[in-house]
């Protein structure tokens, strides 16, 4: 007897069809409110494989202690921020790949339908370890005003409210809202109009922490 095995993306639990509903609901909210919050955004175990990859990352040393701005006018400026982070290249890793990919597509979906003209995405884990925060701020630089949207995925399996950690949003109507770092949540806003801080918490506190950017009004 044949038998029929399922083929292409209803096989996968980040199936095209699960990935399509919560982009189109990504893509409502941020033009409706600015900001979006997407539980269970791609498959479990993809979202397990990059915790495991960050913490593999974190061991290995590779992760530095985070500063403001990029490249050569990077400024470590402790007291503001405390979290470790390194950079994602792609072709190192085929979890984090899979990662870049789900978000080119989203990136792709944003600009067809909202016309934001994002032309790429930049991202780094990030782990804060006890204690670690960064203070309120907005996620563009003097000197970069390139990013547009920020993209927050968190890698944190039972996150309790009550071990702190959260990402609060202060969002342009006066309200502020608390997200949990829970595994598997996925947080947009826009960038220039959320100032937003990240509370300390009792354990390590995981993530992939990126942007789409748009292009640049400087020389290329
Ligand atoms: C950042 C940031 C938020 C978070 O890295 O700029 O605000 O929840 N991160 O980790
Ligand atoms: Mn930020």
């Amino acid at each position: 007897m044949q038998v029929l095995i399922p083929s292409g993306p209803s096989l996968n639990t980040c199936s095209s069809n699960t990935l399509g509903a919560s982009v189109a609901r990504i893509i409502d909210d941020l033009a409706e409110h600015g900001w979006s919050l997407q539980t269970q955004f791609i498959a479990p175990s993809l979202t397990c494989e990059l915790s495991e990859e960050c913490r593999k990352r974190a061991a290995a040393g590779l992760l530095v202690q985070a500063g403001i701005g990029r490249g050569a006018l990077t400024v470590v400026s402790e007291g503001l921020r405390g979290d470790h982070i390194q950079w994602l290249d792609a072709g190192q890793n085929a979890a984090c790949d899979q990662y870049l990919a789900v978000m080119d597509e989203l990136r792709q979906a944003l600009n067809q339908a909202l016309f934001m003209g994002l032309e790429d995405f930049e991202s780094h884990f990030a782990l804060y370890p006890p204690g670690a925060y960064y203070k309120k701020h907005l996620d563009r630089f003097r000197d970069d005003d390139r990013r547009a949207v920020s993209v927050v995925f968190y890698l944190n399996e039972d996150w309790q409210a009550e071990q702190g950690g959260a990402l609060r949003l202060y969002l342009p109507n006066g309200e502020i809202r608390d997200v949990l770092p829970q595994a598997g949540s996925l947080l947009l806003f826009l960038s220039a109009d959320m100032p937003h801080e990240v509370l300390p918490a009792t354990r390590d506190r995981l993530s992939l922490t990126g942007w789409f950017r748009r292009r640049g009004n400087g020389p290329l």
